[in-house]
Order: C-alpha cells, then sequence, then structure tokens
C-alpha cells in the first residue's frame, strides 16, 4: 500500500476515488459515534472519518496529534464545505488506519497556519531547539520552498546566459571582507590553520584568470561579526563573476536576473532598470547608503542659510542637514527622536515648529531673520516641523537619515512594495579613525574609477570605486566592484592601504602571483540570499528563511553548538584552552 495523494491536493474532483494518504494527524474530534482526523502532510490538510464499523476506527481512538499514520479510504464530497481549506469541499471515508510512529505532545502549536487560523509565535529559542517541529508549520514550509524556486531561477536563468556554477572550498586560507575568520586548526602540523571563507572573493576572481569567463554559485561564507537581525555566522550568497565587462553589463545582468526570480518565485514583475544613486546623492537625500525610496522626507541641506547666524552650532558646522515632518510632533515624541540621532553620532536634534509668521520650539528665535529662505529652501508650511541635525557631513546626514526611517515607522508611512535601487560612485576608501589611516570601504581588490587614478596617492578620499551595492526597500541585498586585474595597480592598491609587501606576500602571494599571469579585466557581485528572501516573505529576521540558522547569540539551541570538546581533540590538534570568555 503506497501513498497515492499528497493529503493538502485533494479536491471536489477526486471524490469517489480510493486514495492512500500518509501524513501527520493534526487533530482529532470524537463526536460520540464518528471520530474526525485532520491528516496533513506538505501540501496541507484533508479531514478523514471513521465510522464505527470501519476498521479504522479503534486505532483512530487511538492517536493523537502529530503521530504518523497511513491511511486508506474513500474521498467524497462534504455536506458542508469548508471555506478556510483548499481541500475543504472534501473528506475521506477512511477503510484502514495504521500508526506508523507515535508522537510525543509538541511544545508549541503547529497547526494554526494549515488551518488559516492567527499564529500564536512561541519564544524563538524554543522555536530554534526544535527547529524540526517548527519547520512543519505552514509559514516555514513556504518559506523554504521558496528559497528553493529562487536558487532554481537563478540557476536556470544563469545556466542559460552561460555561466559555469563551481565550488569554491571551505577550508582555505583568509579572504578579507572586514570580519574576523573562522578558524579551522590543521591536526598534522599544530600551528596551522584553515579559514573558512568570508566570501569566495579570491576563487572567482582567479577562476576568471583561468578564463571560465562567467562563474556562479550558491556560496555559503563565514564570518565571525557581531550579529544582527540580518546576519548570520554563516550565510548564503549567490555569488558570480564575468570577464570582459564594465559596470553596466554586471548591473543590467543582474537586473535581469533578479527579474526573472521574482517572476518566476513570487509572481511579480519588476520594473527594468533600477534606479542608479550616486553614493554622494544618497547621503545628502537619505543620509544612508542604502536608502529606503518607498516613501519621501527627504533630507535637505541649509548649512549656508546659517553663515551669518547668531546660532554658534549652526554656524560652525560643516552641514546643517534638515528634515520636514508634515505635522506637529508632541515634546514625546521629539526626545525620542532626538535619542536617535544621538544614537547615530548627533550632538543633538534641533527643531521648530512653523507657525503663522515665527517659529516655536528649541531653535525658533535663530530662524526668524532667515524665514523665508528656509521655508523656501525646505518648502515647509504652517504647522510642519522642522528637524535638523548639524556636524560633519556623514555624520550628520547618517543620524537624520536614522531620524528619517524612524519617523517613517511613527507616522505609519506606507512601505508596500519591492523598491530596488543600485548605489554606485562608492568611495574608494574610507579614513580608519583608530588606525589612522585608509581603510577600502568594500575590499582591497576594488578598481578605482579610472578618471580618479591621479588623485590616489595625492587624495585618496576623493577617488571613486567602479563598486555597486544593490539596495532593496533599505536593506542592502547585494554588493560588487570591476576588479583590479592590473598586477601594478593592485600592489598601489596595497600601498595606499598601507599593507607592506611581507603582508601582501604573506597574506595574498598566490593571488598577486596569479595577477601576473594574464588577468582579463573582470567584475561581478555577490547577494546576500537570505536578505533577499526575508524581504521576500516580508520576515523580520533572516532566521526565518534559513532551515537551522544560529541564535542572537550564534549559538545552536538544537544541536548545543558551539560546544567543548575533549582533552583527546585538543591534545591532538595541539590547542589549549587557556581562558573562558
Ligand atoms: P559583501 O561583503 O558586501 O560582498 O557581501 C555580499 C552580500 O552578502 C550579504 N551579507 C550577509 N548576509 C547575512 N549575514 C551576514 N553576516 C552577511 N554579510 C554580508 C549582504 C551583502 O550585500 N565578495 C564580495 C562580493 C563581490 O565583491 O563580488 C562580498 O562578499 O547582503
Amino acid at each position: 500500500m503506497r501513498r497515492t495523494h499528497y493529503a493538502g491536493s485533494l479536491r471536489a474532483e477526486h471524490a469517489g476515488e480510493e486514495v492512500v494518504l500518509e501524513g501527520w494527524v493534526s487533530r482529532r474530534r470524537d463526536l460520540g459515534g464518528l471520530i474526525f482526523l485532520d491528516l496533513r502532510d506538505r501540501e496541507g490538510l484533508v479531514q478523514l472519518v471513521a465510522h464505527p464499523e470501519s476498521p479504522a476506527y479503534p486505532v483512530a481512538e487511538r492517536v493523537r496529534s502529530e503521530w504518523v499514520v497511513r491511511a486508506k479510504g474513500v474521498v467524497r464530497l462534504r455536506p458542508e464545505a469548508n471555506p478556510r481549506l483548499a481541500t475543504g469541499q472534501v473528506e475521506v471515508a477512511l477503510t484502514s488506519l495504521e500508526v506508523l510512529a507515535e508522537a510525543k505532545t509538541p511544545p508549541f502549536p503547529l497547526d494554526p497556519g494549515w488551518r488559516g487560523e492567527e499564529e500564536k509565535e512561541a519564544s524563538e529559542e524554543l522555536r530554534l531547539k526544535y527547529r524540526y517541529l517548527d519547520l512543519r508549520r505552514k509559514r516555514m514550509q513556504e518559506n523554504l520552498r521558496l528559497r528553493h524556486r529562487v536558487i532554481k531561477a537563478i540557476w536556470d536563468f544563469l545556466d542559460r546566459e552561460g555561466f559555469v556554477q563551481v565550488e569554491t572550498p571551505f577550508l582555505t586560507k583568509s579572504t578579507p571582507e572586514g570580519a574576523r575568520d573562522f578558524l579551522v586548526p590543521y591536526r598534522h602540523q599544530p600551528g596551522l590553520f584553515y579559514a573558512l571563507p568570508q566570501s569566495p572573493q579570491l576563487f572567482k576572481q582567479m577562476l576568471m584568470v583561468a578564463g571560465l569567463d562567467r562563474y556562479f554559485q550558491i556560496a555559503r561564507c563565514f564570518r565571525d561579526e557581531d550579529l544582527r537581525a540580518d546576519r548570520q555566522p554563516d550565510f548564503t550568497q549567490m555569488d558570480l563573476e564575468m570577464s570582459f565587462v564594465e559596470v553596466e553589463d554586471v548591473l543590467s545582468l543582474n537586473e535581469r536576473l533578479m527579474a526573472h526570480v521574482f517572476r518566476e518565485a513570487l509572481g511579480v514583475e519588476l520594473a527594468l532598470p533600477f534606479p542608479r544613486l550616486p553614493y554622494g546623492e544618497a547621503m545628502e537625500r537619505y543620509g544612508s547608503d542604502k536608502p529606503d525610496t518607498r516613501f519621501g522626507l527627504e533630507l535637505k541641506e541649509v548649512g549656508h542659510l546659517f553663515r551669518e547666524s547668531a546660532f554658534a552650532p549652526f554656524r560652525q558646522a560643516e552641514r546643517v542637514k534638515a528634515l520636514v515632518v508634515p505635522q506637529a510632533l508632541s515634546r514625546k515624541e521629539i526626545a525620542e527622536l532626538e535619542e536617535v540621532a544621538k544614537r547615530h553620532g548627533a550632538g543633538g536634534l534641533a527643531w521648530a515648529r512653523v507657525e503663522e509668521g515665527g517659529f516655536s520650539g528649541s531653535v525658533a528665535k535663530f530662524l526668524d531673520s532667515i524665514r523665508e529662505a528656509l521655508l523656501e529652501a525646505l518648502g515647509a508650511k504652517v504647522g510642519e516641523t522642522l528637524l535638523f541635525v548639524a556636524g560633519p557631513w556623514r555624520k550628520a546626514a547618517e543620524a537624520l537619515g536614522q531620524v528619517r526611517l524612524r519617523l517613517a515607522e511613527r507616522l505609519a508611512l506606507p512601505r508596500e512594495g519591492f523598491r530596488f535601487l543600485w548605489v554606485v560612485d562608492f568611495p574608494l576608501l574610507e579614513w580608519d579613525e583608530e588606525r589612522g589611516a585608509w581603510t577600502y570601504m568594500h575590499h582591497p581588490f576594488t578598481h578605482p574609477h579610472p578618471e580618479d587614478l591621479p588623485l590616489l596617492d595625492t587624495e585618496p578620499g576623493r577617488v571613486r570605486a567602479l563598486a555597486y551595492d544593490l539596495v532593496l526597500n533599505g536593506t542592502e541585498v547585494g554588493g560588487g566592484s570591476i576588479r583590479i586585474h592590473d598586477p601594478h595597480l593592485q600592489a598601489r592598491m596595497f600601498r595606499v592601504l598601507g599593507i607592506g609587501e611581507e603582508e601582501q606576500r604573506e597574506k595574498f602571494g598566490f593571488f598577486l602571483e596569479a595577477l601576473e599571469y594574464g588577468a582579463p579585466p573582470h567584475g561581478g557581485i555577490a547577494w546576500g540570499l537570505d536578505r533577499l528572501l526575508a524581504l521576500m516573505t516580508g520576515s523580520p529576521s533572516i532566521r526565518e528563511v534559513i532551515a537551522f540558522p544560529k541564535n542572537k547569540e550564534g549559538k545552536d539551541p538544537l544541536t548545543g553548538a558551539p560546544s567543548p570538546v575533549s582533552e583527546e581533540q585538543l591534545r591532538e590538534l595541539g590547542l589549549k584552552v587557556v581562558g573562558h570568555g
């Protein structure tokens, strides 16, 4: 006796058919005479009925929720349909019922989603500890299946476009992507370590040197960094690289790929091309290098209006960024926004309300003399609130950018749909206050903008990169660049970064040598696949779209990893634990 149908696939057209179903008992109701069971499998639920004269009856009396059963019976139309279930027009009159496995009572309900009922979330800790049960829930199954469809769509599209899938090693040498490495000790020679890859970056570049021309991989990456809702210590990239291309080639291929993915996996049509926003403009208008452009509330620069002002903090500041809130805000709301601004580096948040013929608020008296010019620059009207952050450009912009995001939540601005954009023309380098040196903004293999090459040694901070980030609804879902393929330029780049020859040789010698054997111009990108999926499914965290994720502390409540190892293992590896954190 083998399964003939999925329980959740039965419809009115199956009426009269004999079927064999296998799955989990979801609910059991004993009406004293008739026993109703709901049987669940990955496609949904169907009602089973055991009549007292059926041999299935004594088994139906015994089974409990989440037991695994094999059921045989005849599909028939229900006297009254259940509109909430896709199978709601039918039920299965049982002729036999067999228990395949008994089950303990699950620690949280698994079924409401399958019944079209509202789900009450169990704690995440409990969900992760019993992840195999959590994954029995409808939403989680849908997330995993969407993930599958997205990856399939990527494979199909890239295969058609001539990309070759290549797996790159997990046990390797450090690839710098700005995080700490996870290290793996080498047993045969204690003291030596592999690093798990932070990304396949150097390998995919060497595949271009190898002449593969177009590579991709659904690649696992490992980064030891502080965790957040959109970060995991191991996560997945859609990683690709192309030879003989320029920025536009990479962007347009990725747009077509994304449109294909959304069409195939979600049935959503994306408008192409995605807007391209230079980094400087993104920072000016949104105070972010990953702007959420689903709503307005753009920042404005008003520093020039305060050059003669009596208010020293504004007069002396490099920049004064302003935001118009289209309504009055309470003191409490302003205090909360000021908290946000301060947490993101602002000295404070100045504010004023536009009144008839004047202003009220913390900086009102300094605004009267420039009222006309200010209202015109901001396009502000009576009754609206003005918010200001003064300071160095990036700090002021970023702090007010965060205020902008909080305001969108507070004002419940509509934020619907999927708003993609490219942020381009990033600076190549940024100044690292702590180290007192220039550091790369993406990674050290990013090609400088050819027009800015002369500035590399004189004004490195002004050099733009041939780098791009893909942003969706205010989240960075991908990033890439055209790479340096000239070994002399790569060496020059390392010099600017203050990476000495010895360090270059030790860390990247193999790669620099590869560049000396005829490297084609090349470039590529990696998408954060988990982040993309979280946005596609409207999930609050990437943990919702990963089958077995770590929790917020980077631990796995299911397996107990990370966990101690035996003395024996440590001895073999030549390791000694000298302290516990
Ligand atoms: P980058 O470091 O920007 O680029 O990574 C690419 C994308 O991966 C996602 N991402 C993460 N997702 C989950 N958890 C994490 N800890 C995490 N870190 C990054 C982000 C990010 O945009 N080698 C380059 C790509 C290239 O230049 O081709 C790279 O790894 O969505």
